[in-house]
């Protein structure tokens, strides 16, 4: 028996990397998974692998930060589905950008409307799908929403705006059997980091893998898979009592202030397990 037998669920994102990783997970937890990404193309190779694994899947093409996209998809969603159970709000965009004085204004509009007005687009159109029977919305913030980070203000915005959204959606649902919370990743291996660090093959790439060494008291990047099993306990029924929280999944990064001793002490460095 499956953690998620009969329900439906929604993931936003669902190409590679974290939405992909999940996806497989919620599958094989017997949900049947809707797996809508603005490169649908991408989505259908896992699509396929699922349903070879006899489970259910299907792929669908969403803008998230089009209103009309979104609203189209809730109006399929009631005519397929009729109810959806689990909505992952994953989705997202992340650039640097320079300081705020040199930040282009189009980029800072483009990640606030993908990432945070994405997020309370999918919200506000599949919620009605949700309030008759209850269900789990996880939305995807990032450590970036609760500190911040050099050239990246725009991120820094759209995220620490989704964890605050998600307390208010929280609060408005919780009467309608709704839960809402959050997971904030750290740095966690994805195309996303690729495209933002450099590939693991790249000498870029390489110094910021090494660099997770101290950065995080861990020792090391995330897997997509680790994100995946929390997002599986918010969208669970292990998770019936939490609502409007957000659970960090960073290998300790926000747990620390002071990292002068961490860097001075190479026994931190080379003790990784
Ligand atoms: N990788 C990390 O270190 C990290 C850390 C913190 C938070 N996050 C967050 O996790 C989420 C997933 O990121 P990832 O690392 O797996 O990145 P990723 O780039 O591998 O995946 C992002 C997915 O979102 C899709 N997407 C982008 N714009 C879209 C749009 N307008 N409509 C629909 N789909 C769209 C992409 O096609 C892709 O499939 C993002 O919200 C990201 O901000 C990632």
């Amino acid at each position: 028996m499956g953690r998620l037998d009969n329900k439906v669920a929604v993931i936003t994102g669902s190409a590679t990397g974290i939405g992909q990783a999940t996806v497989k997970r919620f599958a094989d937890e017997g949900a049947t998974v809707i797996c809508a990404d603005i490169k649908e193309e991408e989505v259908k190779d896992t699509v396929e692998e699922i349903k070879q694994n006899g489970g259910k899947a299907e792929s669908y093409s969403l803008d998230v930060s089009k209103e009309e996209s979104v609203r189209v998809f809730a109006g399929y969603l009631k005519d397929t589905y009729g109810t959806i159970d689990i909505l992952f709000n994953n989705a997202g965009i992340d650039e640097e950008g320079g300081k705020v004085h040199e930040y282009p204004t189009e980029l800072f509009d483009q990640i606030i409307a993908v990432d945070l007005r994405g997020t309370f687009l999918t919200s506000k159109y599949i919620l009605p799908l949700m309030m008759d029977q209850g269900g789990s919305i996880i939305n995807t913030s990032s450590m970036s929403g609760q500190a911040a980070d050099l050239d990246r203000s725009g991120y820094n915005a759209a995220k620490g705006g989704i964890t605050n959204f998600t307390r208010a959606a929280a609060i408005d649902y919780a009467r309608d059997g709704v839960r809402v919370n959050s997971i904030s990743p750290g740095t966690i291996e994805t195309p996303l980091v690729d495209e933002l660090a450099g590939t693991k093959q790249e000498e870029g790439g390489q110094e910021f893998r090494e660099a997770q060494k101290w950065v995080a008291p861990l020792g090391r990047l995330g897997s997509p898979e680790e994100v995946a099993s929390v997002a599986l306990f918010l969208a669970s029924d292990d998770s019936s009592y939490v609502t409007g929280e957000d659970i960090t999944v960073d290998g300790g990064v926000l747990a620390y202030t002071w990292p002068g001793k961490m860097l001075m002490d190479k026994s931190w460095k080379e003790n990784v397990k």
